[in-house]
Formats: structure tokens, sequence, C-alpha cells
């Protein structure tokens, strides 16, 4: 029996890669204009990361890790998110060192185990960002407009961006109180999950994905009521620099991301509709302990990250059309053994002049050749025969238009790059 791909894995193949790529070069640019660079960390680390990093309570922790014992015994993990391990790396090689705000980006697969469904895979893509350095609430701002800038430009429809404050060390005892207080009553109809968080981390009482447990905290005090006056400050001072730059939000009191790094910030981008479109595809927020907690300095950071499959079946559930297949510039179709033989050099010289080019290997007829052409996208056919080849010509003719003339052999790259270029113009 043949062998199939591990559930919650997806093969991208030719024809769905070039979406990909649109999403990838669109991220970059947008990326470069901010000046963040690329990272590119390990795909596993020690599983010791992600329990300090990401946090013991959390769902990706305590259920979702692919975790493994390497030939020497030493516990691994495959990467559940990109933030643990670009804090590491920035802890390790001291980029903090560096006196300005460090802006990092990275993109790359992940691994969760969860139920596998439309637009939640068990290896998924994400492209974030991480900036450190600076606590300024500008700065919190700059990062959601990025992202926005990035769905806007893409196309994304129905767009809404959540905003809430999570509060720091300092305020989160005082909700965490009032949590536990409120929720004393309803104790026991909790699932068991939720108990136990009751005890050991409440607020992830209210991340909880069950729906009772959903309604029983509908009412709960949120740590907005409790902010300290800095995270207030901070939250107000956030709020005020994105309605300078125009970018909509609403706040959302409600707002707890699934992982326990989070201080102050906490946003997600999700996406309105109806059933399964609907669905949160970018969630990120400012982490100012999390690099002292890995080792390092006292130094706060704020990033995002969202999931390439999401957002593109967003997209394609929206009917937006992404580039599929890029076609071929000329297909070189030869007629005769020594045409054939030519139709391979022309090939070479199409290509060295920075065309894309093909040729027949499985020795077609002229009218299956040019049906090879047309399977292609191919804009244009150089047709080679014998009487060509004693000329020193091709037909080059526009697939397009049907139009065609002979060209001079040593001419065929310019004479396509300028019909090419004309079309486009
Ligand atoms: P997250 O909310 O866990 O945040 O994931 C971010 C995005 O990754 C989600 O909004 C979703 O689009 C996508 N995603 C997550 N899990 C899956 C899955 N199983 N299948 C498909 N897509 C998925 C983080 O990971 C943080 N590291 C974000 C961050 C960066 N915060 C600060 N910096």
């Amino acid at each position: 029996m043949a062998i199939q791909k591990p559930r919650g894995t997806e093969d991208i193949l030719p024809g769905q890669a070039e979406a990909w790529q649109y999403v990838e070069r669109k991220a970059r640019e947008w990326f470069a204009r901010y000046r963040y660079r690329e990272i590119r960390t390990p795909l596993f680390e020690h599983t010791e990361l992600f329990q300090r990093g990401v946090g013991e309570t959390t769902d990706i922790v305590e259920k979702e890790m692919y975790t493994f014992a390497d030939r020497k015994g030493r516990s691994l993990t495959l990467r559940p998110e990109g933030t643990a391990g670009v804090v590491r790396a920035f802890v390790e090689h001291k980029l903090y060192a560096e006196p300005d705000v460090v802006k990092l980006y990275y993109l790359g697969p992940m691994f969760r185990y969860e139920r596998p469904q439309a637009g939640r895979q068990r290896q998924f893509h994400q492209i974030g960002v991480e900036a450190f350095g600076s606590a300024d609430p500008r700065l919190d701002a700059e990062v959601m407009e990025l992202a926005w800038r990035i769905f806007t430009d893409l196309g994304v429809q129905h767009l809404r961006l959540d905003v809430n404050s999570v509060g720091c060390p300092m305020c989160r005892p005082r909700h965490r109180q009032a949590l536990v207080e409120h929720l004393a009553g309803v104790k026991d109809e909790l699932c068991p999950d939720c108990q136990s968080r009751l005890v050991r981390n409440p607020l992830r009482v209210l991340d909880c994905k069950q729906e009772r447990c959903q309604e029983l905290t509908q009412d709960a005090p949120t740590v907005l009521d409790h902010l300290c006056d800095a995270c207030r400050a901070h939250f107000d001072a956030v709020r005020k620099a994105l309605e300078a730059l125009g970018v909509p939000y609403a706040v959302n009191p409600r707002l707890v991301r699934g992982l326990d790094y989070y201080t102050q910030t906490a946003f997600e981008f999700v996406v309105e509709g109806e059933g399964h479109l609907a669905g949160t595809i970018c969630g990120g927020g400012r982490y100012n302990g999390l690099v002292a907690e890995l080792g390092g300095p006292d130094v706060p950071g704020i990033g995002f990250a969202f999931g390439v499959e999401r957002l593109l079946y967003v997209l394609a559930a929206q009917g937006t059309r992404l580039p599929a297949d890029a076609g071929l510039d000329c297909f070189v179709i030869a007629l005769g053994e020594a045409a054939k033989g030519e139709a391979l050099v022309l090939a070479q010289r199409l290509r060295a002049a920075g065309l894309s080019a093909d040729v027949d290997y499985l020795d077609r007829k002229l009218k299956a050749q040019f049906k090879v052409a047309d399977r292609y996208g191919a804009r244009f056919a150089a047709i080679l025969g014998d009487d060509e080849l004693a000329r020193g010509v091709v037909q080059l003719k526009n697939l397009a238009t049907g139009e065609q003339e002979a060209v001079p052999l040593a001419d065929v790259a310019e004479a396509v790059r300028q019909r090419l270029n004309r079309s486009e113009g």
C-alpha cells in the first residue's frame, strides 16, 4: 500500500506554492520597509525552552507538543511557535548588545498536536516578527499596523483587530484574586481541566474552548478592570497611537492569548464571517518579562505571528485570486532530428537571457507540441524545423494573438523579450 502523509500535514503542490511565494514575498517587502531583518532558528529546541517560555499550564505545553527523546535521551520538542526560539537566539547571541531596537522576522513550519480541521493543522506555517528593546507604546501600535498593512495589501476582507491589555505582574494578582472569587461559586460546573487551572493559573480558564466554561466565564472580571496605573497609561497610549496611524480596532477585554508570556498589550486579527470562515489569522502582543525569564537581561519585546494556511484559506473563501502558475515565456518546438539538437541550445540561450523556456523531450508531433505549449501557459512558441534551420531562423509565434514571424536564431531571446515588454506596457 502506498504511504500517505501524516494526519494534519499538507503537501503544498506546484500550482499552490505560487500563492505561498506571493504571500511570503509581500510579507518580506513590508518587513523590509519597517527595518525587520530575517532570523532562522532551529525547528527543534530543548523542551525546557517552551516549558519556561510558553508556560507549563498552557494547552500548547500540556497537550500539543511534539516532544521526543533523541538518541542520547535528551528531551527535544518541535517548535510549536516562533517566539521562544527567537528569544533564545536573541539571548544566546547577545543581540541585545546592539544599541538599537532589534527587529527580527521569521517564517517557517510550526508543530502542534491539535485536532485537524479547516485552517488547523499539526504542521502549519507562521510568518511573524519580534521587536526587542523598547517599551514605547508607539512600537506596539507600529507592530499592529505592520500586520494590518500586510493583510490589507493581500486583500483580506472583514478583518477585525481586537486589542486588550493583560497587565503586568503588578496588576495581575489583583485580577487573579477577583477571578478566583468570581469562579468559586461555579467551580464544580467547570471542566476538569479548568478546575485544575483555577488553582494553577486561573487566567487560563478564560481561554478554555469548552462551551460550558465559556458561558460560565461570560461575566468574569477582566484584567482590563484591574490594570495598575502604568499599564493603564500604556494601554491608553497604544490606543492613541493606533488612532493616529488610522488603524481600526476594537477593545476586547475578554481577549486572552493561549501563551503565558504576554504582558500589557495583547491582540488578535480576526476575520469575521460565517462558520469556518470566522477565525483568528494572527495573534501577538508584548512580552516584557520573557527575555529575562529565558536567561537574558531585562529587555522588553513585542511581536506577532500569522498562520499562512489560515490566511490562504480565508483569501480563497473570500474569492481573492492569488497567483497560481507563472507560465512560460517561450516553448521551443522542434521538428526533425537536427532541429531537436538546436532546440535545446536555443532554450539554453533564452534561459541565459533571463527568460523561462522549455522544449519537448517526448518526441511529439507538431500539433501535440503546440498543446504542450498551451498546457505550460507559454506566451510564445519558437518553431524550429529543418527549413528554418537551413535559413538560420525560427518562426516566433505569439500564442495569445496568433501572430507569427520569422526571426534570426541569434535574435530570438531579444525578440521575445521586446514583445513581452510591449504586451506588458
Ligand atoms: P498563536 O496565537 O498561538 O501565537 O499563533 C499565531 C497564529 O498562528 C494563529 O493566529 C493562527 O493563525 C496560526 N496557528 C496557530 N495554530 C495553528 C494550527 N494548528 N494550524 C494552523 N494555524 C495555526 C503565537 O504563536 C505567538 N508566538 C505569536 C507572537 C509572536 N506573539 C508575540 N510574538
